[in-house]
């Protein structure tokens, strides 16, 4: 008798609309993605003040935001951007069709971070200026795929 209620409830979950499923999903994508940029922004924030010199360079500051955001990096991934979740199809999404239109590309865009914040994990630490140098890749990455990828304000 005790199998009963388990059995109901494994037919009642498989009967969830399946649509349902996928548009929780999505959210949760979404939202997870827009946690992350907004982390890596933050981290990016710090580095940002030492490279234009409006906050004091700190080795270790600059290093710990560096090893953050190498490994935010490695956390983004095409998976973040199921189909469905595009501008035109979700609430709060800015992201572009290009996306899904363009995949090997917009993979290469998340690679190329990947290489800016290894790079910049080597340097940050090390002076003012290595960071300076590797701020000008790390920058362009973020700003390249956006320019391709992300809805304009
Ligand atoms: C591979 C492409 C790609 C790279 C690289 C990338 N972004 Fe993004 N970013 C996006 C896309 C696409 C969106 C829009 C996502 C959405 O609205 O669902 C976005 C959105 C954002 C947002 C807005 C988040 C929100 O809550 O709406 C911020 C902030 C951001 N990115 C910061 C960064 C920073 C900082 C970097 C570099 C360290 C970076 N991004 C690198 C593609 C990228």
């Amino acid at each position: 008798m005790r199998s009963i209620p388990v059995l109901a409830l494994t037919f009642s979950l498989a009967a969830l609309p399946a649509l349902a499923q996928d548009a929780r999903q999505i959210e949760r994508m979404i939202e997870g993605r827009h946690g992350l940029m907004t982390l890596m922004a933050y981290e990016l924030g710090k580095l940002g003040g030492m490279a234009k010199e409006e906050a004091p360079y700190d080795a270790e500051v600059a290093g710990d935001a560096a090893s953050n955001l190498s490994a935010l990096a490695s956390v983004l991934s095409p998976e973040l951007f199921p189909e469905g979740s595009g501008v035109d199809e979700a609430e709060d999404s800015e992201a572009l069709p290009a996306i899904w239109e363009k995949p090997d590309d917009f993979a290469m865009k998340i690679t190329q971070l990947e290489e800016a914040t290894a790079q910049m994990q080597a340097a940050a630490g090390t002076d003012l200026a290595g960071l300076q140098g590797a701020m000008r890749d790390l920058g362009s990455a973020c700003g390249s795929c956006h320019e391709t990828y992300r809805q304009k304000d």
